[in-house]
């Protein structure tokens, strides 16, 4: 029988254990396999702690958040120890080598694909499952975690429209996502938001301002802005991306060192930027302005029925993949079918709303403003 580990990495995302119960019931069950669970992501792997994952530990998690695994943001080639980081892709081969594996299944986001494109360059058969309540990785039509974290911020959108029209007040919403701005598209229209900021359509104040004036003109005396947490106004978004560019340039160590601190430092200049719009619509506008922060509500509870849905048949698709012999994928759905696509298109790229999408170009017709 063929023995495989499994592990979840990076941020927590509803649909974590859903995709460990449909890879592992099919895996287990359907192809009599053996399954390791790794724990805490690529901590577990590196130290080499794991548990039997059984027909009974497989059982009642279905509908669980988070993950029975654990979980860390650690990266294989870089891993923090008291000396600072170290590679340990090769301890990592050891391991699976010691413990006899035929493969490794991967559950995470973008860094989770980067961790296993490097194990995949050193031998190992890995499969990735793209989760991330960000929906940004390449290849892929969706990412398990989106559709619940879009249907948690839709309902605090909902919410917030009660104070906002009670109050005459303009409440920000700050939406995860991180440089991506798919969650908070996807549930500023779902939730009716009359102006949707997203990274990838820098914004101005004058332009948000103009939008909350008119509606007030037409007496509607409020608005609810739903904000990215990577939205940025059309300076600060400049000042983000040049440093970003200084951080790709940078060929010598000591460049290496000044541009990621001069990056850290405008990322911390630029940290409590939707307090800053507040403030700035408050002056221009007059009206009351307030900010929510959703956080990890967000990425917290039982996953919908459509995460439950894809993280099943995405995780039943990889327990094939490992029957059949084929390694180095990522599995993505594409339509209704699980297609793998190799890690080498996915890792390292980032998939970020196209100004034109459609999504964004109902929200124009339907007359929200998107701040530009
Ligand atoms: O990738 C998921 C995510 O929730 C992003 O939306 C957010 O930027 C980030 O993780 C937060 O990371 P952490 O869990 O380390 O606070």
């Amino acid at each position: 029988a063929k023995k495989v580990g499994i592990l979840t990495a990076g941020g927590d995302s509803p649909g974590l254990n859903a995709a460990i119960r449909g890879f592992g019931k099919t895996a287990v069950g359907h192809y009599h396999m053996e399954l390791l669970g790794f724990r805490d992501g690529i901590t577990g792997l590196v130290e080499d702690r794991h548990e039997p994952l059984d027909g009974r530990a497989l059982a009642g998690i279905l509908t669980i958040g988070g993950t029975i695994l654990g979980t860390s943001r650690e990266k294989v080639h870089k891993f923090t120890t008291p000396d600072g980081p170290v590679d340990m892709v090769p301890t990592v081969v050891e391991n699976y080598e010691r413990e006899g594996l035929d493969g490794l299944i991967m559950l995470g986001g973008g860094g989770t694909a980067k961790n296993a494109k490097r194990l995949v360059d050193a031998g190992l058969n890995v499969i990735h499952l793209p989760k991330t309540i960000d929906n940004d990785i390449a290849e892929t039509d969706t990412t398990f975690g989106f559709a619940t974290a879009m249907e948690i911020a839709t309902d605090a959108i909902d919410r917030v429209h009660s104070t906002a029209h009670s109050h005459h007040r303009i409440i920000l919403t700050e939406i995860m996502g991180h440089r991506a701005g798919w969650l908070t598209l996807g549930a500023g229209i779902a939730g009716g938001a009359d102006i949707i900021l997203i990274p990838e359509i820098p914004y101005t104040v004058e332009s948000v301002a103009r939008t909350i004036g008119e509606r007030t003109r037409r007496g509607s005396s409020f608005s609810v802005v739903a904000v990215a947490e990577g939205a940025r106004d059309v300076k600060d978004s400049a000042d983000y991306e040049a440093a970003r560019l200084l951080v790709k340039a940078a060929k010598t160590p000591e460049q290496q060192r000044a541009a990621r601190a001069h990056l850290r430092n405008v990322e911390d200049t630029q940290r409590e930027h939707t307090f800053t719009l507040a403030r700035e619509l408050e002056a221009a506008t007059g009206l009351e302005a307030r900010v929510t922060i959703l956080g990890y509500v967000q990425r917290g509870g039982s996953p919908s029925a459509a995460d439950r849905v894809l993280a099943t048949r995405l995780g039943a698709a990889a327990a094939d993949l490992v029957a059949d012999g084929e390694f180095g994928v990522m599995v993505a759905a594409k339509g209704e079918e699980a297609v793998p696509v190799p890690l080498a298109k996915v890792s390292g790229k980032t998939k970020l709303v196209p100004p034109d999408h459609a999504w964004v170009q109902a929200a124009r017709k339907v007359g929200t403003g998107l701040g530009d």
